[in-house]
């Protein structure tokens, strides 16, 4: 149905958009001195990013069955999975960041003085930083994907 269609397409600009902006969120609040404050803001906005991914998924998945071309469409087209497969690689590499928000969080929340340590701050902005260079080929296969170039 077209409206069912318009509509899931909607979402999912919005929500791969948001996506992009709490990516690059992270990345600019990983720069800066991590303060306490900054530690509680880099894991809620990492919360956040958690339940709109798990939207992309839903909506994305809602437009392959309930979309205009169909389910076959996309599944016997190589860049529908060379986008998967993109999104698969920013998924892993959210895995490090997350792990260690939580982790960073739950000692500054024991100790008011705990200073993250640079050992454990590198690995987390480089993840971020491939996160975003990986999340950008997804449009460009999608692009490919809808007209099965
Ligand atoms: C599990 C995750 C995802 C699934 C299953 C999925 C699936 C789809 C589907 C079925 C379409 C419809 C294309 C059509 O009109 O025939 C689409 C379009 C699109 N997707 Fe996704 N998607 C996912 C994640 C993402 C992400 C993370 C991005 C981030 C940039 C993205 C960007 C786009 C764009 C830009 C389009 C429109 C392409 C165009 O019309 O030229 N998708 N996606």
């Amino acid at each position: 149905m077209e409206t069912t269609d318009l509509l899931l397409a909607i979402f999912h600009h919005i929500l791969v958009f948001s996506l992009a902006a709490i990516i690059a969120a992270e990345i600019v609040l990983i720069r800066s001195e991590l303060s306490p404050r900054i530690i509680g803001r880099l894991a809620g906005i990492d919360r956040a990013y958690g339940m709109v991914a798990m939207l992309v998924i839903l909506v994305g998945i809602g437009r392959v069955f309930y979309g205009l071309k169909g389910w076959e469409f996309y599944v016997y087209n190589w860049a529908f999975w060379a986008k998967m497969a993109a999104f698969v690689a920013v998924a892993l590499l959210s895995i490090l960041p997350t792990m260690r928000f939580i982790s960073w969080k739950k000692r500054v929340s024991a100790d008011a003085g705990f200073v993250v340590p640079a050992d454990e701050f590198a690995p987390v902005r480089t993840c971020l930083r491939a996160q975003m260079v990986i999340f950008m080929l997804i449009p460009i296969f999608a692009a490919i994907m809808v007209r099965n170039y």
